[in-house]
């Protein structure tokens, strides 16, 4: 079932149990509120009367006096009335319909009335049918029933008045539903439309074309899922974009040494091996582009792993000073051939800190390689490091050439190379960054272009 029907069908069945209880109730009250009016009117009208009978009619025979009170009494009042002696026959009747004597004492008012209280009773006019109401009330005389006065009025009326409201009630109840349907409708139309536009983005998704946007209609959680989604696309689109980038920049980077080594070898080969100088120099080479070789493949496969999540890090107590010693002490021969001054300062003592070492040293390694990438001649690069609540702080900087703003956020995705076009193939930084996290710890980058680059980590002392 779709998302609309759903909707406005809840919306239905509520409004319409809402509607339903409301009418119900409504009617009862309707209901109640006429029927004892005119009950307690007619009760008021007996009670009165009874009691002026025992007032003025106190010592003479209720059969003989019965024509003169009941005129006295079908004076006073519009409804019938009967009266009725001791024994519960009919003595009078105002409407002149039933003719006496006729026994009453079926009916239940006047079975109360003959037990000394005010009887009610409710049903159908015995000859015309008509609904009626009817209160008989005991006449007493020097405190014995001496007969009863039995008022009637037709609810002819009464139910016609009732049906006319139970009528309209209904009119209105039906009208509500039909205006909380609609409204329904049009509501949940304005959220089936987002969330169809969102499905059909997603299906164009699906078959591999990222270049679709969903429309925003609301501002709303639909339309923050629709900027999601185009976000989302966007992403896709990029990383899509990087990988065919990388794809081309690595076969280029892996065809660079195996070129120079195929040269190497065919040279080689055509001296016959008779050439010495030539031979040395071209098996130092062939060496050096293999390890070219081997690194860069062991860089993507440690890439992969990372990014699989295949990776677990091997934690031991490390000293953080010495490594970094050890890590400056591998690059500085890089650093003078650059002419580049590589400094490492410490000015307190460093705790030992829990961590993967060679992790460690492959972040710092690709750190300080791109800082050596980046700066030229006569720059500087300083190692630091200190201590703050429970953890430690490394930083590299660097005084190269730096990096654009818009570009920082995207220097630590993989593949990303910026516009420099390093040799690199984009991964250092994503790589450091995922190690520093599998540590617990941040990496975050600053800089500023043409003065340099900030790398700090912070890393946990304990994890
Ligand atoms: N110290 C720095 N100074 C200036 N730019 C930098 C520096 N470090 C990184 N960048 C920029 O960030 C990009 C990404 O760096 P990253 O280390 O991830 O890749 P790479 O150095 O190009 O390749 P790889 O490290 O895989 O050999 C670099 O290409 C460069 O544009
Ligand atoms: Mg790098």
């Amino acid at each position: 079932m779709g998302i609309q029907k759903r909707l406005v069908g809840s919306y239905f069945v509520v409004i319409v149990l809402t509607v339903l209880i409301l009418e119900v109730f409504l009617n009862i009250s309707v209901r109640y509120y006429y029927y004892h009016n005119i009950e307690q009117n007619m009760k008021n009208q007996a009670e009165l009367s009874a009691s002026f009978f025992q007032q003025y009619f106190t010592e003479e025979d209720l059969e003989k006096q019965a024509a003169a009170l009941l005129k006295g009494f079908a004076n006073r009042s519009e409804a019938q009335v009967q009266i009725i002696s001791a024994t519960g026959q009919l003595l009078q009747d105002s409407s002149g319909l039933q003719q006496p004597p006729i026994s009453m004492s079926d009916y239940k008012d006047v079975q109360a009335a003959m037990r000394g209280q005010i009887g009610v009773w409710r049903g159908e006019n015995p000859t015309t049918k008509e609904p009626i109401l009817a209160v008989a009330s005991p006449l007493e005389s020097n405190h014995s029933m001496v007969g009863q006065v039995r008022f009637i009025t037709s609810l002819t009326e009464t139910i016609h008045t009732i049906n006319q409201i139970t009528w309209l009630l209904i009119g209105v109840g039906l009208f509500v539903i039909l205006i909380v349907t609609v409204l329904g409708l049009l509501l949940s139309s304005t959220i089936t439309k987002s969330i169809k536009d969102l499905k059909q983005a997603a299906d164009q998704m699906t078959l591999g074309d990222f270049n679709v946007r969903v429309k925003k209609r609301y501002r709303d959680e639909l339309g923050s899922l629709a900027d999601t989604l185009n976000m989302m696309a966007s992403r896709i689109s990029t990383n899509e974009q990087l990988k065919n980038d990388f794809i081309a920049s690595v076969s280029h980077e892996l065809r660079t040494p195996l070129t120079s080594i195929k040269g190497w070898v065919i040279t080689l080969k055509a001296s016959g091996g008779n050439n010495q100088p030539l031979l040395h120099d071209g098996l130092q080479i062939i060496e050096s582009e293999g390890d070219r070789l081997t690194n860069m493949v062991d860089e993507l496969l440690d890439f992969s792993k990372l990014d699989n999540g295949r990776i677990s890090l091997e934690f031991a107590t490390v000293n953080p000073a010495e490594l970094l010693q050890h890590v400056g002490r591998q690059l500085a021969p890089r650093a003078t051939r650059q002419g580049i001054h590589l400094t490492l300062k410490i000015d307190e003592p460093l705790p030992l800190i829990q961590a993967d070492e060679n992790r460690l040293k492959q972040v710092m390694i690709n750190l300080i390689d791109n800082a050596l990438k980046f700066t030229s001649k006569a720059g500087q690069i300083a190692m630091t490091a200190h201590t703050i609540p429970g953890k430690i702080v490394i930083t590299v900087e660097d005084t190269g050439v730096g990096i654009e703003e818009q570009e920082l956020d995207y220097v630590l995705q993989k593949f990303y190379k910026g516009q420099k076009q390093s040799s690199g193939s984009g991964l250092g930084l994503s790589i450091s960054n995922q190690i520093v996290n599998l540590h617990h710890g941040q990496l975050k980058i600053t800089s500023e272009v043409g003065k340099g680059t900030n790398v700090t980590i912070e890393l946990p002392i304990k994890i």
